[in-house]
């Protein structure tokens, strides 16, 4: 079975009804993204950081997968596929990809501010004062920007094994997940879903500049054509 290996970003979930970082000038859900998505954004105002996410996890309950997250778990009939996700929904999950990494970390996860190690199913909505088991304040499980990305060394992995890869609705800013491709084998075709597509690597990447849901349908088609030539 060829490995298809699915690079996505905020693109692949804009569908569902979940807002995107760089569509919106630079705000995320109407806050600056350095004010809730940094150490010292939470340091300077925890309490906000933390309602953030408890909002961004209770949105969660009330968005769904959308076709392009189903078509991608589908093509698990035909090809091995392995999803390194820069979101931190659980949409992939849902719609039935089985295997999924999630680089930014997950919404569904809370950790300890003391261990990154010490990781939990994330229920309630946390406040100040929820500590862990040893007595630290509660965060979520989410890579703020300026920290390391703990599952970058798998993904590159990964990327090294791809047959094909597919890169979903990111703008390719944010590094060093979208500096993944270059880690793809020289001979592994590259194809490119976003309506606004930030980068064609000289015309080395088959770009369909659609929607998640119009692109994944238009990449099978491309890759049932393949196979029969
Ligand atoms: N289908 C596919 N792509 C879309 C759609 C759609 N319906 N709507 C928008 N897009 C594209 C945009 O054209 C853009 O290229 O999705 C991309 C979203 O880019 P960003 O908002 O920058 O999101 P992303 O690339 O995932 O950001 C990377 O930055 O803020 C951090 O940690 C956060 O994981 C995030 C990282």
């Amino acid at each position: 079975m060829k490995h298809i290996v699915v690079l996505t970003g905020a693109g692949m979930s804009a569908e569902s009804g979940i807002k995107t970082f760089r569509d919106a000038d630079g705000l995320w859900e109407g806050h600056d993204v350095m004010e809730v998505a940094t150490p010292e954004g939470f340091k300077r105002n925890p309490e906000l950081v933390l309602n953030f996410y408890n909002a961004r996890r209770k949105q969660l309950n009330e968005v769904e997968p959308n076709q392009a997250h189903k078509d991608l778990a589908r093509l698990e009939n035909n090809y091995k596929v392995s999803i390194i996700t820069q979101n931190v929904d659980d949409l992939h999950e849902r719609a039935g990809s089985s295997n999924v990494i999630h680089l930014h970390g997950e919404l569904r996860k809370i950790r300890s501010t003391k261990n990154e190690n010490d990781i939990k199913v994330w229920t309630e909505d946390i406040h100040l004062g929820d500590n862990c088991e040893s007595g630290y304040q509660l965060r979520p499980h989410i890579v703020w920007f300026g920290e390391a990305v703990p599952m970058i060394d798998k993904a590159v992995e990964i990327c090294q094994q791809a047959d094909i890869l597919v890169i979903i609705g990111t703008s390719m800013q944010v590094y060093p997940a979208a500096g993944l491709l270059d880690f793809a084998p020289t001979q592994t075709p590259i194809y490119y879903i976003d309506p606004k597509p930030a980068m064609d690597k000289n015309g080395k990447v088959h770009i369909i500049a659609e929607s998640a849901t119009e692109g994944v349908k238009t990449l099978l088609h491309l890759l049932e054509n393949a196979t029969q030539n």
